[in-house]
């Protein structure tokens, strides 16, 4: 792999490009918006010093990591001399379908395609290129730098050979890989997202309060974050439309996404990202708030 190229800014996309460019590939960072770029850079190099400054990485590695990412706003011109394309886009299959089909016209016949997809089949995204032995899932966790899983999927026609030099790949960027076939929400949505959809219900049905159901977790299963905390970091729209493959994909109403969530998101209080969800988050502060509408 000499040359890697990341669709897509936001959170997933930048903590992708900094692992990549921390170990020492030239990585293309791209995104349709100049200005998303730049705020990712600024998120990169925040990240970078807090790294610098546990002393985790050198100063050396800090300005190296910076200068092997190039940003582009055009894919074309970000992916045509790529050996790995990492597509972490938002979450919506139009999209990830039209990129797919794109990539495979624009990269090197060889080159390998992968998604950060967190649910949606890699079979079904492989299905619009001519290559399908040669994309695969690479799903890496938030935040990306710090989170050691990379789950590898396997669509129904990845090959062996790719498959492996993903998972070697993996290793190289001192991730654990874990191998899964790829069915509705892979292993690790499949199993998080009833767990945060049943702290979504005990909380609609009145069981427990935002803190409570969150505190049960974290003291009583060990978990760094409750499973409401969680869902907002995740984002709640993307739990949301996680469930709903989860929900159509197997056909089972367990799977059915609780109408609060369905509520939240509609009304724009999506975690983390909109300042509101279970909680009311302040720049700057890392203070835990219980939001308004569950007090
Ligand atoms: N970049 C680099 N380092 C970071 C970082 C980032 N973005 N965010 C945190 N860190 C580092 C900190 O520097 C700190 O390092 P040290 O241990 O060396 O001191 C460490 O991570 C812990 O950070 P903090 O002390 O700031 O805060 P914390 O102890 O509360 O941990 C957390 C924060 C790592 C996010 C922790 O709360 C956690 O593990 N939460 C659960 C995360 C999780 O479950 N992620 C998976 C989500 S699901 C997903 O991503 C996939 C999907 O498809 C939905």
């Amino acid at each position: 792999m000499k040359q890697i190229a990341v669709i897509g800014s936001g959170t997933m996309g930048n903590g992708i490009a900094h692992v990549f460019a921390q170990y020492g590939y030239p990585v293309n960072l791209i995104d349709i918006s100049a200005d998303a770029l730049k705020k990712a850079i600024g998120t990169i190099e925040k990240n970078l010093e807090r790294q610098v400054s546990k002393q985790a990485i050198t100063e050396d590695t800090r300005k190296q990591t910076l200068a092997n990412i190039t940003t582009h706003t055009d894919l074309r011109a970000g992916v045509t001399h790529a050996d790995l394309v990492v597509e972490a886009a938002t979450e919506n299959i139009d999209l990830k379908l039209k990129i797919f089909k794109d990539l495979d016209a624009f990269t090197k016949p060889e080159a390998i395609l992968a998604s950060n997809t967190s649910s949606i089949s890699i079979t079904k995204i492989a299905s619009v290129t001519n290559r399908p032995d040669k994309v695969i899932g690479m799903h890496f966790m938030n935040p990306v730098p710090v989170m050691k899983l990379v789950e590898v999927i396997r669509g129904y026609n990845t090959s062996d050979e790719v498959t492996n030099t993903i998972v070697g790949l993996s290793k190289m960027l001192e991730k654990v890989p874990v191998e899964v076939n790829d069915y509705p929400g892979f292993v690790a949505n499949r199993i998080l997202m009833p767990m945060i959809n049943e702290a979504i219900y005990s909380l609609y049905e009145g069981v427990a309060g935002v803190s409570e159901i969150d505190t049960v977790m974290k003291l009583g299963m060990a978990h760094p974050m409750g499973p409401l905390q969680l869902a907002d970091f995740i984002g709640l729209d993307v739990c949301l439309s996680i469930l709903k493959v989860l929900h159509d994909g197997f056909g089972n109403p367990k799977y059915a996404p609780c109408p609060l969530l369905v509520n939240m998101v509609q009304a724009g209080h999506k975690g983390v990202k909109t300042g509101s969800g279970f909680y009311k988050y302040t720049p700057g502060s890392k203070e835990l708030v219980v939001a308004d509408q569950f007090k």
